[in-house]
């Protein structure tokens, strides 16, 4: 269905080093710092969540206007904003949303896709970082445990068979080991393997680790890193979309988005204070510094125009915000190295900038960042949402 291209091995020899990137903030972005205080950015970004609050249905706690995954993704907006501010504002709505989801669908999966089931996992994840809520700490346990009957595991990849799949596995592709890539779907023929399943794998394996302690998640976490890191970075260390599991076709070299690179960023800024292996930190930072710098989502100035969707919801415009969000995780990570945290913040006043200027609506904002501003849409709120969280705990003060 989809134009698929191969590539050669040879296109896909980005690993870095240190200093290979520029961490400078190009002086062609529009507007890349703010004067808000705290108190006002708070005030921001609680304004923007009530603006969406409206769209929640109880009953399945679903966003109307926008998809399941989606939906998922306000939730850890509110988590992260009370986890930011501080604050106990939005418990209730994330603890009773989490629990009707969770009750309605097994292991938070609704249609058969781990990515799904992962979006709300890491929701129940920062649930429990916000609110120390252990039920949510359990869901999101319970979920990791299902998901991980689908990883490629190294005996998987040296037999060519996975025991949840019906087919012969790819064990190696482009001469690296398939091990630690995540089908995408739990269902027995499907052979698809993407790198924002297995990012989110890493992300919510690197995070249980660092709350458990347990190694099973840490080891987990650094298989399906390395998965990515071997087989999932373009030589302009932009992380790539799909590889299939069965035959090796890769998506199209164009098919770059902004949240393969954002959620694998979230999962090595994790991994690399699990693990002190400095190696993830360079590969964090090299990324880092390319995709915040990467024409394929961005003009000059800075701005994302990636998923702009005035008329219509699609799931590209809910990209840009899992980006955000990975870069604020790095920047809170990254006190060793302020350069990074000086691109990241400058970055991110851009957006925030950008909605508050150019794509406000009152407290509503357009999936187009660059604008112009339009009536309220739900998917164009939640693409916000993350920006202006994250504004809480970029600058100062
Ligand atoms: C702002 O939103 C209101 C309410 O949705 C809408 O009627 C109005 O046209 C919007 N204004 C602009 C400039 O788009």
């Amino acid at each position: 269905m989809f134009p698929l291209v191969l590539l050669s091995c040879s296109l896909l020899t980005f690993t870095g080093t240190v200093n290979a990137q520029d961490l400078g903030v190009p002086l062609t972005w529009r507007e890349f710092s703010n004067s808000r205080l705290l108190a006002e950015r708070i005030s921001i970004a609680k304004a923007a969540i009530d603006t969406i609050l409206p769209q929640l249905d109880t009953s399945d706690a679903q966003f109307n206007g926008i998809g399941y995954w989606q939906s998922g993704n306000v939730f850890s907006a509110m988590a992260n904003f009370d986890h930011l501010a501080g604050t106990n504002t939005y418990e209730t709505q994330v603890v009773n949303g989490l629990n009707t989801a969770f009750s309605l669908y097994s292991n938070f999966d609704q249609f058969g896709y781990n990515d799904d089931a992962m979006w709300w996992a890491t929701a129940a994840y920062y649930g429990y970082r916000a609110y120390g809520n252990q039920n949510l700490l359990s869901m999101a346990i319970a979920t990791w445990n299902h998901v991980s009957q689908y990883v490629v595991s190294a005996a998987d990849a040296s037999s060519g068979s996975q025991p949840n799949k019906n087919f012969a596995i790819a064990g190696s592709c482009y001469g690296e080991t398939m091990a630690g890539g995540v089908f995408w779907r739990p269902t027995a023929d499907d052979t698809g393997i993407n790198s924002i399943t297995t990012g989110l794998y890493v992300t919510l394996s690197a995070f249980l680790a660092e709350t458990t302690g347990d190694a099973t998640y840490t080891n987990a976490a650094i298989l399906s890193a390395k998965w990515i890191q071997n087989l999932q970075i373009n030589a302009n260390g932009i992380v790539l979309d799909s590889v299939d599991g069965a035959d090796c076709t890769r998506s199209a070299a164009s098919w770059l988005f902004t949240y393969n690179s954002g959620k694998y960023l979230e999962g090595l800024s994790v991994l690399k204070d699990v693990t002190g292996d400095s190696a993830w930190t360079d590969l964090m930072t090299n990324i880092a510094a390319a995709a915040i710098k990467s024409s394929a989502w961005e003009g000059s100035n800075g701005i994302i125009t990636e998923g702009a969707s005035p008329s219509s919801n699609n799931d590209g415009v809910g990209f840009k915000a899992i980006f955000i969000r990975g870069l604020d995780e790095v920047s809170v990570r990254s006190s060793d190295n302020s350069a990074l945290q000086i691109l990241i913040h400058s970055y991110n006043d851009v957006q925030y900038n950008a909605l508050l200027e150019l794509a406000a609506n009152g407290t509503s904002y357009s999936s187009s960042w660059p604008g112009p501003p339009q009536g309220f849409t739900t998917w164009g709120q939640l693409a916000a949402l993350d920006v202006m969280v994250t504004a809480i705990n970029t600058n100062s003060p």
